[in-house]
């Protein structure tokens, strides 16, 4: 069972999408009939198998890296009974290629990573299509990041700033923040031309 997998995941100090964050993308893809979606950062397949299970004509491609989460990832999803329609591929992000267009890009893997990624993916989103990211807030630690005594962590957060500033000034993108939702989502959209 799906709780099964949550269950575990939050056991083995697994990082899984919070329950906020989950509902906000489920309803995203149901409202707008979403079919293609692509996932930076499998985990244990916690939320791909979550989004797969909206809909039948749902396909999920995702990517992960590290070798214990893809085993077990292959495995939850086999058997949710998922596995034609979850492809996980198993390489870093960065190296990752593909022509496909998707209408919903989640993001949710390395933080400091999220500029470069997204312009990685903005060619492999559709016209109409949405790109969410999570973590914005990260577990409220962009509050107090002049405060945080670890120097990578204090670096890490102020890369979540940055990144937050940088899209809002992006003329290229609409973009929506919810940081009262799980641990702040960001979902942005092409602008569309106004002539
Ligand atoms: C927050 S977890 C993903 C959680 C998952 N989306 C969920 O909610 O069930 C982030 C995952 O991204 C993976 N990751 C981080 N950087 C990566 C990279 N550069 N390439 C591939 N995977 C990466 C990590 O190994 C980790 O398993």
């Amino acid at each position: 069972m799906i709780s099964d997998i949550k269950e575990a995941a939050l056991r083995d100090d697994v990082p899984i999408i919070q329950d906020g964050g989950l509902l906000f993308l489920l309803d995203l893809i149901r409202k707008n009939g979403y079919r293609e979606i692509l996932e930076l950062g499998t985990a244990v397949a916690y939320s791909a198998i979550n989004m797969a299970l909206i809909d039948e004509g749902i396909r999920v491609d995702t990517i992960e890296k590290n070798d214990r989460m893809y085993e077990q990832a292959l495995i939850n999803i086999r058997e949710q009974g998922l596995s034609d329609r979850i492809t996980v591929y198993h390489m870093p992000i960065e190296e990752f290629k593909t022509d496909k267009m998707y209408d919903l890009i989640f993001v949710d893997a390395a933080k400091a990573q999220y500029g470069k990624y997204l312009e990685q993916f903005i060619g492999n989103l559709k016209e109409d299509g949405k790109m969410v990211f999570d973590n914005m807030i990260f577990h409220g630690l962009i509050y107090e990041a002049d405060q945080i005594e670890s120097r990578n962590l204090r670096n890490l957060v102020k890369k979540i700033l940055l990144f937050r500033e940088n899209m809002q000034k992006d003329e290229r993108f609409d973009i929506m923040l919810f940081d009262n939702i799980g641990d702040g989502i960001l979902l942005l959209s092409r602008r569309k031309d106004e002539t």
